[in-house]
């Protein structure tokens, strides 16, 4: 296991009700400033349930926060929270609006040029006002994170910043309020989760047999749980589990002390930045591509994820690894995303384009060992196609 310092200050409020604990989290003498996104939290009570466990605060509301956040969007944001000094955020929705308010917290204090602050993946932050997340779509594990990924439409671009100043102080993680979620956003937060674990464990052995074995018992609780999620999505305790998992799956625990790969992520980014594409989408197509084209790297965890995940623990080694990949496309599928390109309306898609952008982006040597190449991301598009 590699050396590691492992730090997460959120508090967790969880279950049924937990909204109305967060006034513990909140000064009595805050102004609050709300964010959410377009109607979901405002339409189905979530804004109003915050709102009445914040008795005594002031309480500014900023809605319109757009899946795959915009910079140009959340500076709108900037001028009404200073003006009313606003001193504590809440994010109430999903990881765009989570991730939205995190820039928000570093932008306000901020008095230079806010984009900077998207610049050395987030290494510039030195301040941010205090976050609070109310998750309603689980997926992102933004709500016990110091990451957030802002998309620059008008530069074509989606990229991460990591910065502990941008940790939550709390969030509340109420299953009952996922109930309004659609099918696809079911199936895209278990997508998103489970490859946020396959990011930080499907790399090389370093001995962190704790870390797999929280990893591996969280990618089985998302598939023993996320098609019956689908199937029954009233059900509190399906829902229950599968947002503790999407929080657990990116706070640090798992990642702490292992190698990370992160290449479908930073790919995915390129993807959702030029066609629009859902985060999660872009993972359905990449993961199993890239787990083909890099299966010999991956050999001893792959094997390790085809046997404790899939309970592949016989026959011939390539055998396992392609029957691990295919389990892995098709559990993609069950929960309703599709794995290829083409089942996607892109127009235009073009390989060229996206290996551009990469190369622009300075994602030339991605992977656990930073030998993940423009020719193997090409190999990687045609497998996919
Ligand atoms: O805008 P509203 O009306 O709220 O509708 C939202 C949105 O359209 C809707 N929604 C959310 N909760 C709902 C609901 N509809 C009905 N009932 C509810 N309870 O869902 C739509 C999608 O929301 P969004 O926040 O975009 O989805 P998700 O949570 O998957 O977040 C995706 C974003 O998270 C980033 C992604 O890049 C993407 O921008 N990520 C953040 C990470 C982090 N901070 O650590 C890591 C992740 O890998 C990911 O990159
Ligand atoms: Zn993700």
């Amino acid at each position: 296991m590699l050396d590691f310092t492992f730090y997460n200050p959120a508090r967790i409020f969880f279950g049924r009700g937990s909204i109305g604990k967060i006034g513990t989290s909140i000064p009595f003498e805050a102004c609050v400033m709300l964010i959410y996104g377009a109607r979901s939290a405002k339409r189905f009570g979530v804004v109003d349930e915050v709102k009445q466990a914040l008795p005594g605060r002031r309480v500014l509301e900023f809605g319109g926060v757009e899946p795959n956040p915009d910079y140009e969007t959340l500076l709108e944001a900037i001028a009404p929270a200073r003006r009313d000094r606003v001193d504590f955020l809440v994010g109430i929705g999903g990881g765009s609006v989570i991730d939205g308010a995190k820039f928000l917290a570093a932008a306000i204090p901020f008095d230079g040029d806010p984009a900077s602050l998207l610049e050395d993946k987030g290494a510039r932050i030195r301040q941010a006002l205090p976050i609070g997340a109310v998750v309603t779509l689980p997926a992102s594990g933004s709500e016990m994170n110091n990451r957030a990924i802002l998309s620059r439409r008008a530069l074509v671009i989606k990229k991460a910043i990591m910065n502990d100043h941008l940790f939550p102080r709390f969030a509340a993680l109420d299953p009952e309020k996922t109930f309004t979620l659609p099918a696809k956003y079911i199936g895209n937060g278990v997508v998103d989760t489970f490859v946020h674990i396959l990011e930080q464990y499907l790399t090389y052995p370093v001995g962190g047999h704790v870390q797999d074995r929280l990893a591996e018992g969280l990618m089985l609780s998302l598939v023993d749980n996320g098609p019956k999620a689908l199937a029954d999505p009233q059900n509190y305790e399906l829902r229950a589990n599968l947002m503790w998992a999407a929080t657990l799956g990116l706070n640090g625990l798992i990642g702490a002390g292992v190698p990370q790969d992160w290449a479908a992520h930073r790919a995915g980014y390129e993807l959702t930045a030029l066609y629009g594409l859902d985060h999660a989408e872009t993972l359905a197509i990449l993961v199993p591509a890239m787990m083909k084209v890099r299966s010999d790297g991956k050999r001893i965890k792959l094997l390790q994820y085809a046997k404790r995940v899939w309970g592949l623990d016989d026959g011939d080694e390539s055998i396992r690894m392609n029957a691990a990949i295919e389990q892995t496309r098709r559990f993609f599928e069950r929960m309703g995303l599709s794995t290829r390109i083409s089942d996607y309306r892109i127009d235009g898609f073009c390989v060229d384009r996206v290996i551009e952008q990469l190369e622009a982006h300075g994602m030339t040597a991605l992977g656990e060992h930073g030998d993940l190449t423009l020719d193997q991301m090409r190999r990687v598009f045609e497998v996919c196609s």
